[in-house]
């Protein structure tokens, strides 16, 4: 054992005495030496003056033992090739899927019968929306659990999704699935027992005798659905207390500064990695600890949180990966990359939206370069819609350096993805109208891009600028660097669906405008390469191919804006091992031009653009793969 010579005393003491209760099985010790101290020393400042401390540190190691001793052979075997294996979610064969298992397929044994049509588009990585048991009725799109450890019955049982991760692995594909970490349904067994009048349950959460607390919380603390709820705060007249709940009133924050909690949600945690699950999907994760006088998002002690857990799930299972759900301004998304192997690229997401609209690619390539560099060994998830609204994450200073007001620019961004613009081609909805005229978009990438006006126009040329805005789109998503992520039905221009608007449990949530059923009708045409399906089934199939024949794409790559010279082209180096590779997207839907010089075009992927002299012509909206 070599690890233990940099422990420090403290560390070492309590290694010591882990040990000494640990299983007798050397793959474990190794892993525990190694990880022991990035388990302990943030559990120790967390919970080192809790007088539970000692009992729940014996807790957590009792549950990664057991984990790690029950892990079934085909696991133990990936955990293995995994840890001498540690880029494999960074590598560029790997194009991910993001869907509901309902929506997509019914059930999760129907999904199982769908893999064939992902393979077909090269996807690599599923993401399943929420598939834990919820709260009945209205539940967040599952966001508000109420068992962790059993699957929602209308979607099938645990067993399912263990030969659904069964069936994934030897394809070698990946699932990844949500762990709603920061909150409960109050429905849930905690919350139950503590409106039942367990006193240890009721510290299970943040409750309050009356409103001082939370009044003073409240000065600095901001709505996350100022439109569905003027506070942070729910009173329960079962527990005759204030409830802290950041989102919807049924969903409970949980009290991380108890450590039962974080055993608790350990154990949740460890019984997917024990179903075959290789990504948990970590859930609002910014908003898990709490500090008066502050937004409470962000907080040290959520890194803290993050650390210990991503120790433990590596002793007990170090197949499983972890990414963060951080929508957070640019300047502190990276921190999530601190502890996540994979956190949500929301910066990249928003300029992509903002050029499309503003034709222009100035505050995309400043604020881009302005970023941190992406930790080694880590990766972004690039996407382009995901479940959730749009909020236009936008910087003073970012905007200031391009010579735009962020907040007249933020506005302008609602109005126009909610087709109030005198030009606009989106049709989307303003999800959480502020006063100031901000808020944020709901809508689907087809939407958005203008394929629902197009097609009430009839008019092909319409029809064809729609279909490369959202290619052009996804050539960003899939060649900036990370692992990127298509969001069901884009691969065939689904847009909105207004249908929500007639359920109770979903009218006052227009989020649900994306969030359609796939329609296997319109999938049935993907074929047939006159349709709208086979254009964009085509086009994002080409990509997901040229993306995995370049090593250059692989995670681990450097990444950097350049101007271009042209104020509508968006240009990219990137570089990995002496290898380098270009890319220029244009925003624009007329032909543009950039100097030729710095990207001979060697291999482009898709749509090689145009030579005029010393000139490189891009088609409206065109994109270039150069490298
Ligand atoms: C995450 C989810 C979102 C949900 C919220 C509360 O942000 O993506 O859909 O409303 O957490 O769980």
């Amino acid at each position: 054992m070599q690890n233990v010579f940099e422990m420090s005393k403290g560390t070492r003491d309590a290694f010591g005495r882990a040990l000494a209760t640990a299983p007798d099985d050397e793959a474990f010790r190794v892993r525990l030496e190694r990880h022991f101290a990035a388990l302990y020393e943030p559990l120790d400042r967390l919970y080192g003056d809790h007088p539970a401390f000692a009992e729940q540190l014996a807790a957590v190691l009792g549950q990664i033992a057991a984990t790690h001793m029950a892990r079934a052979p085909a696991l133990r075997a990936l955990d293995h090739e995994r840890e001498i294996t540690p880029d494999w979610f960074q590598r560029q064969r790997h194009t991910g899927y993001i869907c509901y298992a309902d929506r997509f397929a019914g059930t999760i044994a129907g999904v199982r019968e769908r893999l064939p049509y992902l393979r077909e588009l090269g996807i690599t990585y599923l993401h399943l929306m929420p598939l834990l048991r919820s709260r009945p009725g209205e539940n967040d799109g599952g966001y508000a659990v109420a068992d962790y450890r059993e699957i929602e019955p209308a979607l099938g049982t645990m067993d399912d999704l263990r030969v659904l991760a069964a069936d994934l692995r030897a394809h070698g594909m990946s699932l990844c699935v949500d762990l709603v970490i920061n909150h409960t349904a109050r429905e849930h067994e905690w919350a139950q027992r503590a409106m039942a009048g367990d006193e240890r349950f009721r510290d299970h959460y943040l409750t309050f005798a009356d409103r001082t607390e939370p009044d003073a919380y409240e000065r600095t603390l901001p709505l996350v659905f100022p439109d569905f709820k003027p506070t942070n705060f729910t009173w329960s007249d079962e527990l005759g207390r204030w409830v802290w709940t950041t989102f919807n009133d049924f969903q409970w924050d949980l009290n991380y500064a108890n450590p039962a909690v974080f055993a608790g949600m350990l154990g949740n945690m460890l019984a997917l990695a024990d179903a075959g699950v290789d990504v948990l999907r970590l859930d609002a994760v910014p908003f898990m600890w709490k500090r008066l006088g502050t937004d409470c998002q962000n907080q040290p002690e959520v890194h803290d949180l993050l650390a210990a857990y991503r120790a433990a799930v590596r002793i007990a299972a170090p197949a499983v990966i972890f990414k963060a759900e951080a929508i957070v301004s640019p300047d502190v998304l990276v921190n999530y990359l601190g502890e996540c192997e994979l956190a949500y690229h929301n910066s990249l997401m928003v300029l992509l939206w903002s050029s499309l609209a503003s034709r222009r690619t100035a505050l995309m390539a400043q604020t881009l370069s302005a970023m941190p560099t992406t930790p080694a060994g880590k990766a972004w998830i690039t996407y382009l819609r995901c479940h959730d609204d749009i909020g236009w994450a936008i910087t003073d200073d970012n905007a200031a350096a391009v010579g735009e007001d962020a907040h007249e620019h933020r506005k302008f961004l609602v109005r126009y993805f909610s087709g109030d613009f005198w030009e606009s081609f989106a049709r989307g909805a303003v999800f959480q109208p502020e006063f100031n005229g901000e808020g944020r978009t709901s809508g689907m990438a087809a939407s958005l891009a203008g394929l629902d006006v197009a097609l009430e126009s009839r008019d092909p040329a319409a029809i064809d600028l729609a279909i490369r805005r959202v290619l052009l789109l996804y050539s960003v998503v899939l060649s900036y660097g990370g692992l990127p992520l298509v969001y069901m039905g884009d691969e065939i221009g689904l847009r909105n669906d207004t249908g929500y608007a007639e359920d109770p449990r979903t009218a006052g949530d227009n989020r649900w405008l994306h969030r359609p059923r796939m329609d296997w009708d319109a999938a049935g045409r993907r074929h047939d390469p006159a349709s709208v399906e086979g254009r964009l089934f085509a086009g994002l199939q080409a990509l997901v191919a040229a993306r995995r024949e370049r090593p250059v794409l692989h995670a681990a790559g450097t990444v950097e804006p350049f101007d271009t010279g042209n104020p509508h082209v968006f240009g990219y180096r990137r570089e990995l091992d002496g290898r380098q590779f270009t890319a220029l997207a244009s925003f624009s839907e007329v032909e543009q031009a950039v100097r030729s010089e710095a990207h001979e075009p060697a291999a482009p992927a898709c749509r090689p653009p145009r030579r005029a002299g010393n000139y490189l012509v891009l088609a409206p909206y065109g994109y270039a793969w150069i490298g």
